[in-house]
Parts: structure tokens; sequence; C-alpha cells
């Protein structure tokens, strides 16, 4: 089996904030979860680049649009290699091979009657960059609240409504196609309503920034018909090599914001639909993160730098920890820093931290640095190695549902009750009358850290490693290597925070 996981491509217009960072921080979470089950994973992340938004972006700094792109590209690529990203392809819409391959569909949907000419009358909001009908408009303003503009001018649409009855039966048949379950609702919703045809050029009167229709040079490509295809061409759809596009595709998943629901569910699925593609595997929208006054975090609602500076303070493992750990996949979440340091301090400086200390301090005080061999087990030891064992089966049934805060939650749920054990051994007290029962004790608590280790490695890259190395282990590809003969406490590993 093949994993390939996709975020939005964000747009250039905003540099990157905790909206942006955590779609890709969860992505890259579950990438690597993917990996360390042994399987080939793609994950895929970038930046899109068209459209009147970003055209207007580049305006307002006296640049052409392409130079602009350039200089916002830099600032997602630096803050996602700071926050520890392993995307293997950062996608741009402005590539060569992209440009071709929207063509060739365009070509090849034109050619079949699946687009044709007519009059666009409605509204366009150059926020969303979605072109809305009178009936759609909440008191004069798009439904997400945004400002929109009249637009009245001969374009190009797509077929959308001629494959509505397809994507309906898709979506029945397919329970796990889009999820959570009530963005599903939300679409089934949106397609058993009027469903249109999509316009999918703008005039290059109007707007000069974008792919040139192949079939009329006066027009540009809709950004979002030409931002979709991004998924499909960075993998080599309709390019000269497609080997990677047939391995991958059929294993895609799209994380994106609930923002984006229709566009990813409804655009891009007729798409495929009538390009004759199977449609991705599922496709999960997350919640948003919330401003104290319960606004989303965007650009347009103030300053959302801060919570992304928040790295600073607490380690960029410990913002992805608290992204991956505190929200249940789907949900809204507010931000606040009190939040954070609650869930670091009881679940890594306490929980795991603690745990840890303990354990190796007692091994280089009573066994010369070395982990006890233990051979027979008794029935409390047996009972937590079990739940030892069984971790990565519960971690690879929760990744695969998408639940990475349960995934996660396993794991602190393993060194609660090893902690529990812990204390109820005492193997401190023990060690001084009964040193097998220390040693029993200290080499299950051991054990139970290096798979906690393990598997905390796609949340806590680089914490892992260091709490892996303490207990002389390190990670090549999914496997454990033991690196030394002895562990070394060293300070703590997970601070508390005040
Ligand atoms: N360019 C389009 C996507 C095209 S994909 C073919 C776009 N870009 S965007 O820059 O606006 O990024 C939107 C995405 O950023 C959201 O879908 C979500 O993944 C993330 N977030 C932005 N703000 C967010 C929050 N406040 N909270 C959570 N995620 C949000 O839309």
């Amino acid at each position: 089996m093949t994993f390939y996981i996709t975020t939005p491509i964000y747009y250039v217009n905003d540099t990157p904030h905790l909206g942006h960072a955590y779609t890709t921080i969860v992505a890259d979470v579950l990438a690597r979860y993917h990996r360390l089950l042994g399987e080939e994973t793609l994950f895929l992340t970038g930046t899109d680049e068209h459209g009147q938004k970003v055209e207007q972006a580049a305006k307002a700094r006296g640049l052409p649009p392409k130079e602009h792109c350039d200089q916002m590209v830099v600032q997602f690529k630096e803050i996602w290699k700071e926050l520890n990203s392993s995307h293997d392809i950062f996608m741009r819409t402005t590539e060569e091979f992209h440009y071709k391959g929207v063509q060739s569909a365009l070509q090849y949907l034109f050619d079949r009657g699946d687009i044709y000419e007519h009059t666009y009358d409605g509204w366009y909001s150059v926020s969303e960059e979605i072109f809305y009908t009178e009936k759609d408009l909440i008191d004069g303003k798009s439904p997400m609240g945004k400002e929109v503009t009249r637009v009245s001018e001969r374009n190009y649409f797509f077929r959308m409504s001629k494959y509505k009855d397809a994507l309906l039966s898709y979506i029945e048949t397919n329970p796990n196609f889009i999820q959570p379950d009530h963005k599903k609702s939300e679409v089934l919703g949106f397609l058993r309503g009027e469903v249109g045809d999509l316009c999918i050029s703008r005039p290059k009167e109007r707007l000069s920034w974008g792919i040139e229709l192949p079939f009329d040079k006066n027009f540009v490509t809709y950004v979002w018909f030409d931002a979709l295809l991004n998924y499909a061409t960075a993998i080599g759809y309709r390019g000269s090599n497609t080997e990677k596009y047939k391995k991958f595709w059929p294993n895609v998943v799209h994380l994106i914001g609930k923002d984006i629901l229709i566009t990813h569910t409804v655009y891009w699925t007729t798409m495929l639909l009538a390009l004759g593609e199977s449609l991705p595997k599922a496709i999960f929208a997350h919640g948003w993160w919330l401003t104290g006054d319960n606004k989303k975090m965007s650009k347009s609602e103030g300053p959302v730098v801060k919570p992304l500076d928040l790295r600073k303070e607490i380690g960029v493992d410990g913002l992805r920890y608290f992204l991956a750990r505190d929200v249940v996949l789907g949900n809204d979440a507010q931000f606040s820093r009190d939040l954070v340091i609650q869930r670091l301090n009881a679940e890594l400086s306490n929980n795991l931290g603690n745990l840890l200390s303990r354990c190796l301090n007692l091994i280089v005080k009573y066994f010369d640095s070395k982990v006890p061999e233990v051979n027979t087990l008794g029935e409390e030891s047996k009972i937590l190695k079990a739940q030892i064992i069984e971790l990565p089966k519960i971690i690879e049934a929760e990744v695969r549902k998408l639940k990475p805060q349960s995934a996660i939650g396993a794991i602190i749920d393993l060194l609660s009750a090893t902690n529990k054990y812990i204390d109820i051994r005492a193997p401190w007290k023990k060690a001084k009358d009964d040193l097998p029962h220390a040693a029993e004790t200290l080499s299950v608590v051991f054990e139970s850290l290096l798979q906690a280790g393990k598997w905390l490695s796609p949340v806590m890259p680089e914490r892992s490693s260091q709490l892996l190395e303490r207990l002389g282990y390190k990670l090549e590809g999914n496997e454990l290597i033991r690196s030394s003969e002895n562990v070394t406490p060293g300070d703590p590993l997970f601070p508390r925070l005040e």
C-alpha cells in the first residue's frame, strides 16, 4: 500500500500563520506515522500563486506577480523547515509542468464538450476567489461574510452539474470519502440543492495573472480550477512520466480546512469524474483555530503571528505536540498560551518527563547504567507488557482513521499506566532488599519508554530522538537500533513551563 497526503496549497498573498502551520503539521504527523508503519509515503504542500488575490497583493507591493510569489515562497519554505515539515514535494502552481498539465486537462474537457462558452452574470469574492449567484448572498456578502463584486462578462464554463448525480452516489457508497461525518452532511445538502456549472475562466482584460486557456488566448484559467489540479500534476498527471501518479493517486488523502470544503468535495471531484480519473480516498476537513472573540484566525482578523511565535518559548516540538494532540481533528478550537502550557506540563513534563528521569536514575544507581535483563515476569508486569505490545496496533488503527489525537492519547495512556505501575512497585525501595523485583520493574518501564519514544517521533522528531538517545537507542527508518550500552539521564527533557 502507498499513502499520499496533501495540504492545501496556500495563497501567497499572506505570510504563513498558525492556521497554515496547523494543517501542515497535522499532515506531517500523519505522513511520518505512515512512514513509521512501513508504508511508501508521499507528502505534498505548496503554494497557490495565481488569481486576483495574489495579483492584488503583488500590485500593492509594487512588484510583478512572479517576483512577489518568489519572495513569499521563501517565507513558506523557511517556516516549514523550521517546523520540521518532512514534505516530499513543495508544489508551486507557477511551475512549467503544472501549466502544461492544466492546459492539457482543459483541452481534453473542451474537446469532449464539457467546457462551453456563456455569459457569466453574478458575483465574485476576491478573498475567497469564489463565484456566487444572487441567491447565495447573505446581506449582500458571501456566505462566509466576505465582500463581493458584480461581474457580468463572457466566460467559459465547466459542466459541473452533469456530474452531480455520479458524485452523490459516490459519496453515498463510500462512507469514508468525506470526513468528518457532519461535513459529509453539509456537502450532501449542497448537492441536493441547485448545482449550476462552474465558471472556469477570467477575461485577460480583468485578470492576466493565470494560466492561459489553450483554446482561447483572451482568457486565463479560474484560479481554483488551476490550483486543484496541482495535487495530480505534482506527481506526473498529464506529464511525460506518470508512474508516480499511477502508484500514489488511488491512495491520496486531502487534508483541508473547512473553509474550502465545497471547492474540494464538489469542484475537484466533478473535475476528476469528467477527466475519467479516480476520486481521492478521503477528503478530511479540519476545524479552525479561533481568535479570543471566536473568529477564524486569518490575516484579515488581525494579529495571528503570535501563536506561531510561541515556538520560541515552548520549542518546535512543543508546538507540534499541542497542535496534533489538543484538538479532535475536525473540531474548532481556541488557541491560548495557558492551554498550551497546561497540556505540555501535564503530559510531557509530568507524565513522560518524570517517568523517564525516575527510571534512568534508578538504572544508573542500582544497575551500573545498564538496563537489567529479565526473563520471567510476574502478573502485574505481564499486564503492562501486554499494553506495550498492543500500542503499535492501536496507533495504526487511529492513524488510519485520521485521528492523530487518539494515537497520541494511546501513548499517554500507556505512560499513565506505567506511572501507576512504578508507583505501586516502588523500585527505589525494593532495590534495597529485593533487587530482582526492582530489575523486573525497571526493565518493563524501560520498554514502555522505548515504545513511547518511537511512537512519539512523528509528533516530536527532535525530542523523541533525544529521548531515545538517553535510553541508548536510535531510530533507523522504522527500526529501533541499540546505540549505547548505557543509559544517560541528563537534564529534564521536558522542563516545566511557567
Ligand atoms: N489557495 C487555497 C487552497 C487551494 S488548494 C488546491 C487557500 N489557501 S489559503 O492560504 O487561504 O489557506 C487555506 C487553508 O489554511 C485552510 O484550508 C486551512 O487548511 C488553513 N487555515 C487558514 N486559517 C486557518 C485557521 N484559522 N485555522 C485552521 N486552519 C486554517 O484556501
